[in-house]
């Protein structure tokens, strides 16, 4: 099958923010506690930290990590996070009904994202409690000192204020499931005031108010335009949540999934351009994507058991294994937000270590990376600078999502130094494409690289015996006519191509 694409140094979307390649960690199953964290595991650093964990990590160069939670946030106390360890209590983690040792909080965390080159994006509770505790907090984060809450940070051995800028407004507080459920309207006026609050203490704070849990819950879209028509002067981002999933076994309709997607972040952009002009609002709202992942494989299950076991402490759960579809997937996911990176700055993959996650440790044993790490680490590397855009004429498909699908699923970004990266996936079952892509603009372009994820069986995963099963190989038959990429690209595939 034919396909060609026209791609042009002048036509651009945007500047992509780096922060679109961010992750989410949670305080919950072994995301934390054996995941990152394991003092006695022979991998563990002088803080308990798992050194084999953390090269995955660094490998991936994320730029921001959101922290705490998730479900779990809404029902923390912060407080008991910090402090000599041995005081600290353990709580009753109302979210995932387990129990929370607080071994690890907020400093122990920050000096892991030290450690990691990552930014901390924290986020408060709102749910069980509100605008004083955030005030508090903040200040413990942000104060240099000769206050209560910052010189009490310093007594803990922190004598810097850790100058967080990314701040959410709670999460996901549209969900009857959240300990703290509220109204849209209820909790766009607490945003609001938290916001402002937040901000006299950290004027350069960028706020991240709560969207809706997914764009199937009942009161979507509307929840997006009266929390924002309560706060929208004082805020920066809307956050967008969607997990996906292939129950049906219908591979193309999941890909299509990627096109829903977008319209999804078409229609809150529409929700913001709206509530923009009703409120003759200066400022941009823009969408922070802080959670994104597959999440079916053992779902209900583990939805089954969390709700019935006795209060374990880091039990396993959600410790999905992705295979190869779900690779391809997300490379096609990944596309969507570079082509949305006019609207989407900020993107977290949920999440990054055991539960629903591209690194996996097991317990006193190895860490491992799943299929889904290997395009997540190419769009992190290579898929900052310029959006381009890309013109493509090639076969669709229908399918109950979406319609008019097409099989190449590609973004184009010009990175800085003048190389262009091309991802790459075609969604065809059974056929090749074969890609004739006119590159404008450029001039004396060659394929400098190009990595491949093909061959595969749709099912097939990585684990801890055989780690590198679905990893990426060094690709052939793409080559740089003049000015035109020309080459096969094999059915199901993914690829990322450096052209410089
Ligand atoms: O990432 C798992 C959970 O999914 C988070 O705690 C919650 O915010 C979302 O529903």
């Amino acid at each position: 099958m034919q396909v060609s694409a026209v791609i042009h140094r002048g036509f651009a979307i945007a500047e992509i923010d780096d922060r679109l390649y961010s992750a989410f960690i949670e305080h919950m199953g072994r995301a934390i506690y054996s995941g990152i964290y394991e003092p006695g595991h022979p991998e563990a650093d002088a803080n308990g930290f798992r050194r084999d964990v953390m090269r995955f990590v660094k490998d991936l160069q994320i730029p921001a990590i959101r922290y705490p939670g998730g479900n779990f946030v809404s029902a923390y106390r912060w407080e008991d996070g910090i402090g000599p360890k041995e005081d600290r209590p353990v709580r009753l983690d109302l979210a995932w009904r387990s129990k929370e040792t607080n071994q690890v909080g907020l400093n122990e965390f920050a000096v892991w994202a030290k450690d990691a080159g990552i930014e901390m994006m924290l986020a408060l509770n709102l749910g069980s409690r509100g605008l004083e505790d955030a005030r508090n907090y903040v200040e413990y984060v942000n104060h240099p000192s000769g206050t209560f809450w910052s010189d009490l940070r310093r007594s803990h051995g922190v004598a810097d204020p850790y100058a967080v800028t990314m701040w959410c407004l709670g999460n996901e507080l549209d969900g009857p499931w959240q300990i703290g459920h509220k109204e849209a309207k209820e909790y766009g006026r607490l945003a609001d005031e938290t916001a402002k609050a937040l901000r006299a203490l950290t004027p350069k704070a960028e706020m991240i108010v709560c969207g809706s849990s997914n764009d199937e819950m009942p009161t979507y879209p509307d929840w997006e335009r009266e929390v924002l028509e309560e706060c929208y002067e004082n805020v920066d981002y809307i956050s967008l949540h969607k997990y996906f999933g292939n129950s049906s076994h219908d591979t193309l309709n999941f890909f299509g999934k990627v096109e829903e997607t977008g319209r999804y972040i078409q229609a809150i952009g529409g929700v913001i351009d709206f509530v923009k002009a009703k409120k003759r609002a200066k400022n941009d709202v823009h969408i922070c994507f802080d959670e994104w992942n597959v999440w079916y494989h053992k779902r209900e299950d583990d939805s089954r058991r969390w709700r019935s076991w006795d209060w374990p402490e880091a039990p396993d759960l959600l410790e999905e294994d992705y295979n190869f579809e779900d690779a391809l997937f997300v490379g096609c996911l990944l596309n969507e937000f570079i082509r949305r990176s006019d609207r989407v700055r900020i993107a977290c993959i949920a999440q990054l270590v055991n539960v629903i996650a591209p690194i996996r440790a097991e317990k006193n044993g190895p860490a491992w990376r799943q299929t889904i790490y290997w395009p997540y680490q190419f769009a992190s590397l290579y898929g900052r600078g310029r959006a381009l855009r890309v013109a493509v004429d090639g076969p669709t498909y229908d399918c109950q999502v979406a319609h008019d699908v097409p099989y190449l699923d590609v973004a184009a970004i010009e990175n800085a130094g003048g190389t262009v990266t091309i991802f790459a996936i075609n969604r065809h079952l059974t056929e090749t494409l074969d890609l004739d892509c006119h590159l404008g603009g450029f001039g004396g372009l060659r394929v400098a690289e190009h990595r491949t994820m093909a061959g595969y069986g749709l099912r097939e995963t990585n684990g801890p015996t055989a780690p590198d099963a679905v990893v990426p190989t060094t690709g052939t038959g793409v080559a740089m006519d003049g000015d035109r990429l020309r080459g096969k690209l094999a059915p199901l595939s993914y690829h990322m191509i450096r052209l410089s």
